[in-house]
């Protein structure tokens, strides 16, 4: 067996799910604001398209998908990210999500016959990265989020040995737990870096939908390359997804793009892996990314919920509304897995704590007193659970 295997850490879920297995809740309507897993009702067009091309089954589907729908993926992301161009035969790619192409991607682009593969990677992180990291060979290498940073990296600190020996970077802007967007800027300077030491940026951008300020939408790598003159996006390939911008987790549709010489080597895996998106998804993604007005709909949701939890919260606790996301990073007055426990058994509330996306690290660990709240159900829980949680009698 892979030994790798064995330094997979139990996922945030499976911790969380022993936190609450000793505790008894209060008789009081459960309301799961723990996974980041959207609410909103999938929109009927998107259903119906999958309906209506169910003939599709009776086909094997091609790794590389339907021209029709690398057309409407590469026109979705240059009209999004303002691109003079994206060449749909070769720069764009469907995958099954991005969580599996988060990961197939690293197992494509590692070599681990190198010394000292590292993948660099936020901490909190979305936990696909470093299994991802592990089973390709590599060590993750975490850079923590912390609020003075305004929750971005401090690549400032990364050493020259360190990017000599990164392969591969993650980030993830918007930020998951955080919401934080990296700027152009920040964005730009870690393309130079690529550039200078020779590693793969991978930028998972599936909350670049849900965003509070509807004139700026959050910047993209793709974008940020264009736009100091990489317009083949060397070293750059982004992920994203319709799960959370058109409300379709059970999809499993998303997109990779971006850098041709790196998708061309990571179509040549998945024709190995066998990840191919059966026809009916494929039809039914090309219908979601080809509407705005949907997804102009959702932000609206997300943008009231948030309001509520500043107006509930905020006399109890310190609540920073996020540029984007869904999240709120809530900084706990106590222990977060205690407080996690405490609003579970008191209000039958659940929420993860901070700590199970993030690792220890010489510097601390930024998940320490934070819970991660998904402001995922709808608008009327979401308000009877923020008003439940603004009145929770905390013990130390
Ligand atoms: C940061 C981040 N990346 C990727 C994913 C995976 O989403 P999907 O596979 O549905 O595209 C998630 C899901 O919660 C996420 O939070």
């Amino acid at each position: 067996m892979n030994p790798d295997l064995e330094r997979l850490q139990a996922y945030p879920f499976e911790r969380l799910n022993q936190l609450k297995a000793g505790l008894k809740p209060v008789d009081k309507a459960p309301v799961f604001l723990s996974i980041g897993e959207p609410k909103h009702p999938t929109p009927a067009f998107i259903a119906q398209a999958l309906i209506e091309a169910m003939d599709g089954l009776a086909a094997y589907p091609a790794t590389r998908g339907t021209d029709a729908l690398r057309e409407c993926m590469a026109t979705w992301l240059i009209q999004r990210y303002q691109l003079k161009s994206l060449n749909p035969a070769t720069e764009v790619l469907p995958v099954n999500g991005t969580r599996e192409a988060l990961f197939a991607f690293a197992q494509a682009m590692i070599d681990c016959t190198a010394k000292r593969p590292q993948v660099l990677m936020p901490n909190p992180f979305y936990q696909i990265y470093e299994g991802a990291a592990l089973l390709a060979g590599a060590e993750p290498v975490f850079l923590n989020l912390e609020a003075e940073k305004g929750f971005i990296p401090d690549f400032d600190a990364v050493s020259s040995e360190q990017w000599q020996d990164c392969q591969l970077l993650y980030v993830c802007t918007p930020g998951n737990p955080t919401g934080a967007v990296i700027p152009e800027k920040v964005l730009q300077t870690l393309i130079n870096k690529a550039e200078q030491y020779d590693f793969i940026i991978a930028s998972d951008e599936c909350y670049s939908e849900i965003y509070q300020d509807e004139a700026n939408p959050p910047v993209g790598l793709l974008q940020a390359a264009a736009n100091m003159g990489n317009d083949d996006f060397k070293h750059c390939v982004v992920f994203n997804s319709l799960s959370k911008r058109s409300n379709v987790p059970g999809l499993r549709a998303g997109l990779v793009a971006g850098d041709a010489d790196l998708l061309k080597a990571f179509l040549h895996y998945r024709t190995y892996h066998g990840c191919a998106m059966a026809l009916p998804t494929q039809v039914a993604a090309a219908a979601a990314w080809g509407d705005e007005a949907h997804v102009k709909d959702n932000r609206d949701q997300y943008r009231q919920k948030y309001q509520l939890a500043k107006e509930t919260l905020s006399p109890v606790f310190p609540v920073d509304i996020p540029p984007a996301s869904f999240y709120l990073w809530l900084k706990t007055p106590i222990d977060e897995q205690a407080f996690a426990a405490q609003l579970f058994e008191q209000e039958n509330i659940t929420v993860l704590p901070g700590s199970y996306l993030s690792r220890d690290t010489a510097t601390g660990n930024p998940g320490k007193n934070r819970v991660r709240i998904a402001l995922v159900a709808p608008v009327d829980a979401c308000r009877d659970a923020l008003s439940r949680l603004a009145a929770l009698d905390y013990r130390a």
